[in-house]
C-alpha cells in the first residue's frame, strides 16, 4: 500500500524516534509498504519519520546510481534501530534532496566515512563501515530517525532565502507527483 508521505513542517519529521522491538506490530507489512511508497515516488531511501511513524526505521536502495557509483548497484538494506557510532574524515558538499522537500535540492556538507550498527528486517544485528555516496544516503536517512532534515545542516543565510519555498511546502503550494500530506494545508479551499 502507498503511504503518503508527510511534508516538511510535519511534527513528526522533528522528532528523535524510538527504537522497536521485534514485536511491533505489522513490521513486515510496514516495510514493504515503505519499498513501494519509496519506489513510487522515484526515492533511493525512506525513514519511518516520512510515513508520520516516530520509529528507527528506514529502508535505501542506492541503485539508481549504479552507473555512477558500482558499489550502490546492488546495495538494498533495511536499518531498524540503527546508531551511527563515528563518522570521520574531512567534510565535503553534495547535492542532497528529500521526498518530504518535493522541487528542492541544496548541497549539504558531511563527513564521508562512518560507522553503523543496526538490526535488519530479521533482527539479526550488523555492525558496518560505509563510504561515499552510500555513506551520505545513510547519514541523510539517519538524520530522520533523529528528526534532523538536511535544511536544518544549511547556513542561517541560507535558511533565510529559502524560508518562503519551505513555506510552499508545508501549505502544499508545490507541485509533487506521489501522495503527501501537507502539515499546513488549509482545510475548506476555494
Ligand atoms: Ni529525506
Amino acid at each position: 500500500m502507498i503511504l503518503p508521505i508527510v511534508a516538511y513542517g510535519h511534527p513528526t519529521l522533528k522528532k528523535v524516534a524510538e527504537d522497536i522491538s521485534p514485536d511491533y506490530p505489522e513490521l513486515n507489512t510496514l516495510i514493504a509498504d515503505m519499498w513501494e511508497t519509496m519506489y513510487e515516488a522515484n526515492g533511493v531511501g525512506l525513514a519511518a519519520p516520512q510515513v508520520n511513524k516516530s520509529i528507527r526505521l528506514f529502508v535505501i536502495d542506492a541503485s539508481p546510481y549504479g552507473e555512477d557509483f558500482p558499489e550502490t548497484a546492488d546495495f538494498k538494506k533495511v536499518f531498524i534501530n540503527a546508531h551511527i557510532t563515528s563518522e570521520s574524515g574531512e567534510s565535503a558538499e553534495m547535492d542532497e534532496s528529500c521526498l518530504s522537500l518535493p522541487g528542492m535540492t541544496e548541497k549539504v556538507g558531511r563527513l564521508p566515512k562512518l560507522e553503523i550498527s543496526y538490526v535488519d528486517e530479521n533482527f539479526e544485528p550488523h555492525t558496518e563501515t560505509y563510504e561515499g555516496i552510500i555513506a551520505r544516503i545513510i547519514q541523510h536517512e539517519y538524520d530522520h530517525i533523529d528528526g534532523v532534515l538536511y535544511v536544518d545542516r544549511l547556513s542561517n543565510f541560507k535558511k533565510i532565502l529559502l524560508k518562503g519555498k519551505l513555506r510552499d511546502i508545508s501549505t502544499g503550494n508545490v507541485e509533487v507527483a506521489y501522495k503527501m500530506t501537507f502539515p499546513l494545508r488549509a482545510r475548506i479551499r476555494r
